[in-house]
């Protein structure tokens, strides 16, 4: 079996590699570089699985070509799968497999990790300290315990986060239109979208990306949140309107920003562009604010996700090419 795996980095090619090494049959695989789209698709000919992630773009012209290039498995290293024209894969008949759960913990973890460094201005006393400043002025925090937190999307994520923020003493709010029921060792208060932006001291984002649920911040819910508001989106970056969010941090109606996906991350995010400039010049605004943390699509980066990424997608492809379709995670 031949595989190719686009936008591959060195830790993709280690935790690939070390788990295909423990498997009988081996996955014959070549690593690129560079993403999937419609320019770099030719790739492809000659395989018959390509594996993607995140920033490649498998719209239905992409995926027409790995068709009659002869690609028989589309297999995502990645939950999301916004970036795949699922209705293109169906009527073409390309199956799209994916990862959909490898640590809730390491993204959970890592909304956490944004909060308590914006709040206690980590980043800021890290770097005066290295200058000999141990001034105190302008590290101000304020205690998590108490405070209510709103979470929208109550998945693996959401639920793995809400259990650390209930562990800080916190009130958590959710808005999950999927949450019918609730469990008595539910440890969350569930609220129209609504009330939560309106309650809520910190919103954290963990829904999907789909048509309803972009730009689902947006001015008007903006309007609804409280002033001085945190916001925390670790899900995908078009779920927020940057250009809305940019104006609401001018105004000081979000005191706080931190995300780890941007709506255009594709041609940022994952390089190593530190010898050039960013062109994107909202993304570059969004840099100035001293209330603004941004990781560049890290929160998935532990040893333990990476690992468990790796075995799943290799099962995956083993499983859909020994007619266990049923045990592959497809999501078409
Ligand atoms: P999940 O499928 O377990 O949970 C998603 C939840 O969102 C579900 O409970 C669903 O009912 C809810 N939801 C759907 N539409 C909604 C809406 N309109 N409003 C509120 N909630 C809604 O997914 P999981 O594993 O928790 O992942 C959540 C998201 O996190 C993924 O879709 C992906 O975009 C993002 N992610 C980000 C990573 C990173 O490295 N930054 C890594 C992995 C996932």
């Amino acid at each position: 079996m031949k595989i190719c795996m686009f936008s591959s980095k060195a830790y993709d090619e280690k935790f690939f590699s070390l788990n295909n090494s423990n498997t009988s049959k081996k996955l014959e695989t070549s690593y690129l570089s560079s993403h999937l789209n419609e320019e770099t698709v030719y790739m492809a000919e000659g395989f018959d699985v390509v594996c993607c992630f995140v920033n490649d773009n498998l719209n239905a012209k992409v995926l027409t070509t790995l068709k009659e290039q002869g690609v028989q498995l589309v297999a995502l290293r990645c939950a999301g799968f916004n970036n795949v024209d699922l209705k293109a894969a169906k009527q073409l008949n390309l199956p799209v497999c994916r990862v959909p759960e490898y640590s809730p913990y390491a993204v959970a973890e890592h909304a956490c990790a944004l909060i308590l460094d914006l709040n206690r201005n980590i980043h800021r006393a890290h770097n005066r300290i290295r200058e000999n400043d141990y001034s105190l002025d302008g590290l101000l925090g304020f205690d998590l315990h108490s405070k209510t937190v709103g979470v929208v999307g109550a998945g693996k994520i959401g639920r793995a986060f809400i259990n650390i923020m209930n562990g800080f003493g916190c009130n958590v709010l959710v808005y999950d239109p999927m949450l019918t029921e609730t469990n008595a060792e539910d440890n969350f208060t569930q609220v129209t979208l609504e009330e939560l932006l309106a309650q809520s001291d910190i919103i954290s984002l963990h829904c999907p990306l789909t048509a309803s649920t972009q730009h689902l911040i947006d001015t008007q819910a903006i309007d609804k949140m409280k002033p001085n508001v945190m916001l925390i989106n670790t899900s995908r970056g078009a779920l927020v309107d940057t250009v809305a969010i940019i104006k609401g941090l001018k105004l000081k109606k979000i005191g706080y920003l931190g995300i780890d996906v941007y709506e255009e991350e594709s041609e940022i995010f994952f390089e190593d562009l530190s010898d050039t400039f960013i062109q994107d010049d909202v993304f570059a605004r969004l840099q100035t604010f001293p209330n603004v943390m941004i990781t560049g699509h890290q929160a998935f980066f532990t040893k333990e996700a990476l690992n468990k990424i790796a075995q799943t997608t290799i099962n995956n492809i083993h499983s859909y090419f020994i007619n266990k379709p049923q045990d592959s995670n497809l999501v078409s």
